[in-house]
């Protein structure tokens, strides 16, 4: 048995701090603990009553460094990690003029698997634990993000994306060849240690109503698997999809009507809605991913995170790297928050924690298994350094409560500021 102590400041949620009052959903113990047995939280309070009642495990002290469940990004595109920060395009010219050429590369596995290994030692180097990638068209794409995720031992989840219309010849697949090669990779990767096949139409765009049927009926087949896709990113995406499918009675109706809505699915952006299409989207439990950063990035427009989960939608927080302009979740926080006072509504710093941690969790049906710092939950943490650059510290340095502390971290933090990194409860 593997037993571990790790005490610092711990940060952790009972409850969603949209839906509670703060006092009540964030749990902050300034001399904290985590007991880590074989790779799980196995006990959590106050780090002297943890190391008397368990004096035989191994202790790591982290001092006043910030100890939270890893970040999950809930909606990246690890083959865009080399394009990333890609200049002056809206949504339609990016993909076809920097994302395209880019993805093709991906028909060289051995380019795939170098993309995918340097995608996940910077994702960890940030503090990201767990995320839902999007891969290419090709197989070995989504061989390469397993296989460099299994070797790290982490919880990771993707899907082969799919497309058969509205893109270059080299990124085309078929509505059957889409079905086959999907269901091999589901079945050889769901459930294989911490990893989770997502089966991934790209947009309606790039999808026949035959390809999106057919992923509707691997769906069907496979409904304990997440179906991702994207929605309502744009207003020019947005008119394009109504001229392809004019018998649909708007964007979400064209995956409603090919089988492609239900409460596992996981939609990316979900800016422009309509009232039916969150009405709609509500009703059946369906998860809507915020990627703040790609939304200012690219233009898209603002989230609407005070209506939306407000009305009681699950929300997730996602880079959409390389859409999204950082690998950073705690970049991704601050553009959240700016977002927010464009539309009028600050969000609070645990707001922010628990959408990065919890929520996107729960985006990804993984609440209670990842993003949490509970008893029972995998052991994949995070230790924040609260002072990480002088500019952070000298602000930190008059703070008066944890969350004065915390919020110039995430508005100015980066990379420096993730002093550790646990997978499974092993340091990395
Ligand atoms: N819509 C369809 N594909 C993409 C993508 O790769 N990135 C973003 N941001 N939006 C998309
Ligand atoms: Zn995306």
């Amino acid at each position: 048995m593997d037993k571990q102590l790790i005490v610092g400041q711990t940060l952790g949620f009972s409850a969603d701090p949209f839906a509670v009052p703060l006092a009540e959903a964030a749990q902050v113990d300034t001399r904290g603990g985590v007991l880590v047995v074989d790779g799980r939280i196995a006990q959590t309070g106050p780090a002297e009553d943890l190391r008397a009642a368990h004096p035989d495990a191994t202790l790591t002290d982290c001092g006043d460094k910030l100890l939270s469940a890893g970040f999950v990004d809930a909606h990246v595109h690890f083959p865009q990690t080399a394009m990333i920060a890609s200049w002056g395009k809206r949504l339609i010219d990016w993909l076809n003029d920097y994302t395209f050429p880019e993805e093709m590369k991906f028909a060289d596995p051995a380019y795939a698997q170098a993309i995918a290994a340097r995608y996940f030692d910077l994702a960890l180097s940030h503090g990201t634990t767990s995320m839902c990638s999007y891969a290419t068209i090709h197989p070995a794409s989504v061989e390469a993000f397993f296989t460099e995720a299994r070797q790290r031992g982490m919880r990771a989840l993707a899907g082969k994306t799919c497309m058969d219309c509205n893109a270059p010849e080299a990124l085309r697949d078929t509505a059957q060849s889409a079905y086959d090669h999907s269901r091999t990779l589901l079945e050889r990767w769901h459930g294989v240690d911490r990893l989770s096949y997502v089966i991934t139409p790209r947009f309606s765009p790039t999808s026949s109503p035959e390809q999106l049927s057919a992923l509707g009926a691997l769906w069907a087949e496979h409904p304990d698997c997440l179906m991702q896709t994207h929605l309502s990113e744009q207003v020019e995406e947005i008119a394009w999809v109504n001229g392809l499918f004019p018998q649909a009675m708007d964007y979400l109706d064209t995956y409603e009507r090919h089988g492609l809505l239900g409460a596992n699915g996981v939609y990316g952006h979900a800016i422009h809605l309509t009232d039916r299409e969150k009405a709609r989207l509500q009703e059946v439990g369906a998860a809507l991913v915020h990627c703040p950063t790609s939304n200012t990035f690219i233009g898209s427009g603002l989230f609407d995170m005070a209506g939306l989960k407000g009305a009681g939608h699950r929300v997730g927080l996602a880079t959409d790297t390389g859409g999204g302009s950082s690998f950073s979740m705690l970049r991704t926080m601050a553009a959240a928050y700016e977002v927010g006072q464009l539309a009028g509504n600050a969000l609070h710093p645990a707001q922010l924690w628990w959408l990065a941690t919890e929520g996107s969790a729960a985006a990804l049906g993984l609440s209670g298994t990842i993003g949490a710092l509970r008893v029972g939950a995998e052991a994949d943490l995070i230790a924040i350094d609260l002072a990480s650059t002088p500019a952070i510290a000298q602000r930190a340095a008059t703070a008066e409560n944890i969350w004065e502390a915390l919020f110039p971290t995430i508005m100015m933090g980066d990379d420096r500021a993730i002093a550790g990194v646990w997978i499974g409860g092993t340091r990395i």
